[in-house]
């Protein structure tokens, strides 16, 4: 087949439709890291919706066969972004026959900067995937013609959508805190954890909807292995089922220190699941490294910190050398002078991007 020609610019008026978008991204407390089949996970995870990293994205549609045919990113024709969002698209058409009577027009772009090394790829879908829900929406007859946008049936289906884009993009759908996956924690939740799609949780502390993230930007470069193929060096990876057990065991831990607001037991998950996702990468085969060593000095500022003022601030990594830094707003003004004096010093041009948990996505003005 003749791959179609996709306009480097979208002029709105050569569509029919359209819905605008803006998701946040979100950063994980239990991490997903080892999937199989069609984009399931090996474990649960659980994550804090984040409120500025933004990804805004515009979808417009016309009668069609679930291709691409304009896109721009920040304004910019980007040919590599294209093809994997044209690649997607075209998955999607097969999930949905309304998508599949629909060629689309994608205009996107990140309210974080360029090169922060912060990845986009879970608002970047989670965008998207809320702007095909609403295509759906809009282009079928029948019960999912009146499928209201801020329900839950949507957001399940959005969920699963971005999931098939970028697994953590499942959990960018609502705020302050979402889990994926199976998982016998969350039980009373009101709707359950599944591999289909994550789900907000009711039953979390309120001091935990004021969590912020600091996020140390140490290396605003490139990372050198995706986390796709990280994913995939865990098949054959020696820890993995050991790997995947400690992740069942901490999603039932985070959901008792979630309820309760216990921040000594939060801190010490976070940690744990941060340094074990970083050594399985350490012992994959072949192994590699994405920490520097302003990584761990980083690390080690915040540990020492802890100690010596007793205030709950722990780290995270996600798959690259920044340190997500996270702590309650009642420990923001000490949290905030540290980072200032210890923290700085160690990052790409003294950046640290300040996030705090939020409510998960916009729909836009069109
Ligand atoms: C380390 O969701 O980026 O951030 O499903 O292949 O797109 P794909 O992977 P992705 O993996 C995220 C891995 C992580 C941990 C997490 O967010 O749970």
């Amino acid at each position: 087949m003749l791959k179609p020609v996709i306009e480097p610019s979208v002029n709105a008026e050569d569509f029919a439709g359209q819905a605008s978008w803006a998701a946040p991204s979100n950063i994980a407390i239990v991490k997903y890291w080892g999937k199989h089949g069609v984009q399931l996970p090996r474990n649960p995870s659980v994550s804090m919706t984040l409120s500025k990293a933004l990804t805004g994205t515009r979808l417009h549609w016309r009668p069609g066969t679930g291709r691409l045919v304009a896109f721009s990113a920040s304004g910019e024709a980007d040919a590599q972004f294209a093809d994997r969002v044209a690649a997607y698209l075209s998955k999607m058409a097969l999930e949905h026959p309304a998508l599949a009577r629909l060629d689309f027009g994608v205009e996107t772009e990140n309210a974080f900067p360029h090169s922060s090394g912060i990845a986009s790829s879970a608002s970047g879908f989670a965008a998207l995937a809320l702007g095909l829900a609403s295509a759906v929406v809009a282009e079928s007859q029948g019960a999912e013609a009146s499928l209201p946008e801020d329900g839950p049936a949507f957001r399940s289906f959005a969920g699963r959508l971005a999931r098939l884009g970028s697994g953590s993009a499942s959990r960018s759908l609502c705020g302050p805190w979402m889990a994926w996956g199976q998982t016998e924690a969350f039980a009373d939740n009101a709707e359950k954890p599944t591999d289909d799609h994550a789900v907000p949780l009711d039953h979390v502390h309120a001091d935990f909807s004021t969590w912020r993230d600091a996020i140390a930007i140490v290396d605003a470069g490139k990372k050198a292995v995706s986390s796709s193929a990280g994913h995939r060096l865990m098949e054959g990876n020696p820890f993995a089922e050991t790997r995947f057990g400690n992740a069942r065991q901490r999603t039932l831990a985070l959901d008792r220190a979630l309820r309760e607001g216990d921040t000594d037991t939060f801190v010490q998950i976070a940690e744990a699941e941060a340094l074990e996702l970083h050594a399985l990468m350490m012992s994959s085969k072949p192994s590699y490294i994405l920490m520097r060593p302003g990584t761990l000095a980083v690390i080690q500022a915040v540990q020492e910190f802890r100690a010596d003022t007793d205030l709950p601030l722990c780290f995270t990594l996600d798959a690259g050398p920044n340190v997500h830094l996270l702590y309650p707003a009642s420990a923001a003004a000490q949290v905030e002078d540290f980072i200032h004096d210890a923290v700085r010093r160690y990052c790409d041009d003294g950046r640290v991007l300040m996030d705090a948990a939020g409510e998960g996505p916009t729909r836009l003005k069109d």
